[in-house]
């Protein structure tokens, strides 16, 4: 008899949140972005569900010293918990119980914004030997609906090496993105990745796949983010790191995502994915689809 198949090629998940969150000023000069709620939800529990739901047994959140407040939100909070049990209050219980049992949190500190990479760097002494391949979900970037890091690791266990993640998006929009250079493998929906170019004008796209925050990225990288110099605006780039790799011979391929993505980065993209999640939820959704509505016959 044989076992289980498993594709789970990953047990720790490295979610960066040292950021300086810029373009959220002046906000994030007290309120880390990575807690600002999309309808009453942090950004950084909805990855963190999306990675426990992947099969993730633990979670490297890499924060500033002045970012404390994004590792606390993991932690139990017994007095809470116990007005709330004492009011009978047991829907928001066990909203406030969801985080702090969703995974494991560990703690690594990146001192300076140098940058992603630089980021992902300083998780590099917290890991075990079991780690082979760590994923990273960038938590300002909502991938939906989630699965694709089990696609990303159905890949890896085939082709071996590191895997991203890509959306198809129409040329003429191409330009804000990093695009893949790519070659087919037998499956539509699976590349080979040989470059990649950080925002090209379309006649000078690669490719129609953009990158999308999510990484499943063999422990190599580690070793290449030692090797790498200041990138793109100064900082220790990601994409330099695997661009390393990929000269060196390490496969990397892409996963393209069939689906619909939120950037909560920003003020314009964090208000749309509100709107979609309340939308969406049974008890503010349709109250906000009548205002809207009307609202919107009221915008000239
Ligand atoms: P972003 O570039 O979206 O975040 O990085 P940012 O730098 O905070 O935003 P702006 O540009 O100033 O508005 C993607 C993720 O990587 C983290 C961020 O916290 C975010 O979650 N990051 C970025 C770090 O952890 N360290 C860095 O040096 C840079």
């Amino acid at each position: 008899m044989t076992g289980p198949i498993t594709t789970n090629t990953f047990r720790t998940a490295i979610v960066p949140a040292a950021g300086l969150g810029t373009r959220f000023l002046p906000a994030t000069k007290a309120v880390p972005k990575e807690l600002l709620p999309v309808v009453d939800t942090p950004g950084i529990e909805l990855v963190a569900g999306e990675a426990a739901e992947a099969g993730a047994r633990r979670m490297v959140v890499v924060t500033s010293p002045d970012k404390q407040a994004v590792v606390d939100y993991f932690d139990s909070r017994p007095d809470l918990e116990e007005a709330l049990e004492k009011k009978g209050k047991d829907a928001l219980l066990e909203k406030v119980r969801r985080a702090p049992g969703l995974i494991d949190v560990d703690v690594a500190i990146q001192e300076e914004a140098l940058g992603l990479g630089h980021a992902v760097a300083q998780a590099g002494p917290v890991l075990t030997d079991e780690d082979d391949a760590v994923a990273v979900l960038l938590p300002d970037d909502l991938v939906l609906p989630t699965g694709v890091l089990s696609k990303m690791a159905e890949a890896r266990a085939r082709y071996g090496g590191s895997v991203l993640c890509a959306f198809d998006i129409p040329k003429e929009r191409i330009s804000p993105y990093g695009v893949f250079d790519v070659s087919d493998t037998d499956d539509g929906d699976v590349k080979q990745v040989h470059g990649m170019v950080e925002k090209p004008a379309p006649e000078d796209a690669p490719s129609t796949y953009a990158a999308a925050g999510r990484y499943l990225l063999d422990r190599a990288i580690f070793d290449a983010l030692d090797r790498i110099g200041p990138g793109s605006g100064g900082e220790l780039q990601l994409t330099d790191a695997v661009a390393l790799l990929i000269e060196e011979g390490h496969p990397v391929h892409v996963v393209v995502h069939r689906g619909g993505r939120h950037d909560l980065g920003n003020p314009g993209g964090f208000l749309r994915a509100a709107v979609d999640f309340a939308l969406a939820d049974d008890e503010y959704g349709p109250a906000l689809r009548d205002w809207l509505k009307q609202r919107i016959e009221n915008v000239d």
